[in-house]
């Protein structure tokens, strides 16, 4: 199959675009289209062959549910069921997040089908604040599921050619929105009724991403129990087993979002003795030679997130495609900083976690 590349500007080109993509996704084949978190490979979320064709070109376990996109109150009551005891959180939740990077876990209407869901009762919703893709969605007038654009467990696309690389040959149309502007997946969060009489409702966080805990804090009691897996001990080396965690969310697995190459998370400078003959890349949040990690090796390159002080939000926009390029070197290992645990950092620690996990996971597990 031959992928088209489409440009979205100027605004004659846009509209080319997005015409061709509808006709596509009408014909119930899978697009790509940018959101402001990452790339989506979207599919008429109601029609199980379209969502067939989207588990087929990622080579995704059909155990693993997609992400559904709607584009108003409507369309969000069409793929879920509001119970009324979530009423009140979801309208909240969606007027100050939305559009925007939260999906919400939602119990599922019977509008969407199995497929989409991985059998589950609930399905996870999301509103792009993207112009392209609220082009598309508007236009199309119909929920999207969209999953990130890249093979199953590899790292999520945050360019049009990121997407290529992912998946050129397997689907007939990426539309080019430009770089992603948060650049890291959406925040999962399940709401749930308050915990005892009078208490605030409860908000499951599934996956860290850009709406951070300070974000959410004032709506909600935070829960992350089901976020796996929390960090192990301070100094666990990478290549130790990790113990078994609950997965309450489908492909909140370990081993998730991977580099080809193997990565090694670093929790200090000291852990570290390159071997002879070895061949090293270095992923530095700010390049900062104080940190202590940019002379442990001769370093075939070194990229840095957020040069200077270090801006999370920076970092995050710049983590995906750095990483990208650093996997692309064919080093035998990429060594990480570790990022820190605040706002969106959260996200990327949590990230290079899974993606240090994922040489060592069996291959039953998402990787
Ligand atoms: O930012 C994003 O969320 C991007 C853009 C394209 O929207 N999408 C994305 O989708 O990251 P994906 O498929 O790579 O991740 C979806 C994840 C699943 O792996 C699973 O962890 C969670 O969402 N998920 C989906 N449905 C769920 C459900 N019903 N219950 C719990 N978790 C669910
Ligand atoms: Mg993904």
């Amino acid at each position: 199959m031959q992928t088209r590349l489409l440009a979205t500007d100027p605004k004659p080109a846009l509209d080319e675009a997005v015409a061709a993509a509808v006709d596509l996704l009408h014909a119930g084949q899978p697009v790509a289209l940018p959101t402001e978190t990452v790339y989506g490979l979207a599919a008429v979320a109601t029609d199980p062959d379209a969502v067939r064709r989207v588990f087929e070109a990622k080579e995704r376990p059909s155990h693993d549910p997609l992400i559904v996109h709607v584009n108003s109150r409507a369309m969000l009551d069409q793929v879920a069921d509001i119970p009324p005891e979530l009423e009140s959180i979801v309208a909240t939740l969606t007027g100050q997040f939305w559009p925007g990077a939260l999906t919400l876990v939602l119990p599922k209407s019977s509008a969407i089908p199995d497929q989409v869901t991985a059998g589950l009762p609930t399905v996870a919703v999301r509103r792009s604040a993207h112009p392209v893709f609220a082009r598309v969605i508007k236009s199309l007038d119909q929920p999207l599921a969209a999953p990130s654009a890249n093979r199953f467990g590899r790292i999520s696309p945050t360019s049009a050619r990121a997407v290529l690389a992912e998946l050129e040959g397997r689907i007939p149309l990426v539309l080019d929105g430009g770089a992603c502007a948060e650049g890291v997946e959406s925040t999962i969060v399940k709401p749930a009724p308050p915990d005892k009489p009078g208490g605030k409702p409860v908000l499951h966080i599934l996956r860290a991403g850009p709406v951070t805990p300070d974000d959410l804090k004032r709506f909600g009691k935070l829960n992350w129990t089901a976020t796996a897996p929390k960090p192990r001990r301070p100094h666990a080396h990478p290549l130790d087993p990790v113990p078994p965690t609950v997965v309450e969310a489908p492909g909140m697995l370990d081993a998730h979002y991977s580099p080809v190459t193997p990565l090694r998370l670093l929790a200090s400078p000291g852990e570290f003795q390159p071997q002879p003959d070895r061949r090293y890349a270095l992923l530095s949040f700010r390049g900062d030679p104080d940190d202590g990690y940019l002379d442990l090796a001769e370093f075939e390159e070194t990229v840095v997130l957020s040069p200077g002080s270090g801006k999370l939000p920076e970092a995050a926009v710049r983590f995906y495609f750095l990483l990208r390029h650093l996997d692309d070197l064919g080093v035998d290992e990429i060594i990480a900083e570790p990022i820190p645990e605040r706002g969106v950092g959260i996200a990327l620690q949590d990230r290079l976690r899974r993606a240090a996990a994922g040489h060592h996971r069996p291959a039953t597990d998402p990787s």
